[in-house]
């Protein structure tokens, strides 16, 4: 046993002559939420329904909860809730009546799911409908019912494909903060998304795929191996006399003009940026503000996914 939450070494999947997966390897140690990142068809679902004993490697290993995916399925499924890409609900059975049956199959024990199903219900902010049928139910109120299907026996370990992908920006906000929660007390979770700034919020590190792991990190991190430090200094005439001041200075690395402000690289701006706001001043340059310049998911995506040489 290794410890980890979710320990996947090199797991590779065909389908046919195509490879949808190609010799992945991560860990997610207890209580962290990692998101896989990657664009249609770059096997994020695939990944997932391997880890979930849905779909059998076709090469490659993966532990989820201590126990082996191939040899151990059923140990692993007994730890696990999964909200699919597609999920289906029963149609003619009110919300309440799907999340009681599940919790039955998954032995909830009587005197607790009662209690576990409002609380759920009540935080997706959808225990008004709770008597209302499925077959009722707009996109988003199912995906909130999958969402609660998928927690209601208290997994150790949560995989959500897309948990927001058709929601509207409130519901989707429920299901972040709810998310938060989860992660706040203790909970493990493996999160597809498109969205990047979800990825951002939610998650300690993230896997940026396509077909292969191209990236592996905390967003942070990512970022640090893929741009050297910057400082964005905004000044309140910019003109090209500062820039060669400052491009004679030992420690910047390079100097590029954007919107009227200088994005100035160096390997130490902790160090290094007195000096820089001091030979702006001796060249007569009014500075308005210094501050580090952030790179966002999107830019780390962008620049993976599509070799985009952004900031
Ligand atoms: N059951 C299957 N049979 C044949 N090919 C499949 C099957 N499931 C997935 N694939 C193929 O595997 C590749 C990866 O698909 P997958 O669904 O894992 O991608 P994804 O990253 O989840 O994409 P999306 O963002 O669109 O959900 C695709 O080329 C897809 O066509
Ligand atoms: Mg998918």
């Amino acid at each position: 046993m290794s410890g980890l939450a979710i320990q996947a070494r090199g797991l590779t999947r065909l389908f046919g002559n195509k490879t949808a997966v190609q010799d992945v390897s991560f860990d997610v140690a207890w209580g962290q939420v990692f998101a896989l990142l990657g664009p249609n068809g770059a096997g994020k679902t695939t990944t997932m329904r391997m880890l979930c004993t849905l779909l059998r490697p076709t090469a490659g290993t993966a532990e989820v909860g201590g126990f082996d995916v191939t040899t151990q399925p059923i140990n692993v499924r007994e730890q696990l809730g999964l909200l699919p890409e597609n999920p289906g609900l029963y149609e003619s059975l009110s919300a309440e009546r799907n999340l009681r049956f599940y919790g039955e199959i998954y032995g909830v024990p009587p005197s607790k799911l009662q209690g576990r199903i409002e609380e759920i219900l009540k935080t997706l902010e959808i225990y008004d409908r709770r008597g209302d049928k499925i077959a009722k139910f707009s996109k988003g109120m199912r995906q909130k019912i999958a969402i609660a299907r998928a927690l209601v026996h208290e997994p150790r370990i949560l995989f959500l494909d897309e948990p927001t992908a058709s929601l509207d920006p409130e519901a989707s906000k429920v299901v972040r903060d709810f998310i938060l929660q989860l992660k706040a007390r203790g909970g493990t979770i493996l999160l597809n998304t498109h969205n990047l700034y979800e990825a951002q919020r939610l998650s300690d590190r993230v896997g940026i795929m396509n077909t292969r792991l191209v990236a592996f990190g905390s967003p942070h991190d990512l970022a640090d191996r893929m741009w050297s430090r910057s400082t964005e200094v905004t000044l309140k005439t910019p003109d090209a006399r500062f820039v060669t001041a400052i491009e004679a200075l030992g420690f910047v690395k390079g100097v590029r003009r954007e919107d009227g402000r200088l994005i100035v690289s160096m390997d130490d701006p902790d160090n290094d940026n007195p000096r820089l706001a001091e030979a702006l001043v001796r060249a007569g340059a009014e500075v308005v503000s210094m501050k580090e310049r952030e790179h966002s998911l999107e830019d780390i995506y962008l620049k993976l996914i599509r070799g985009d040489e952004a900031k």
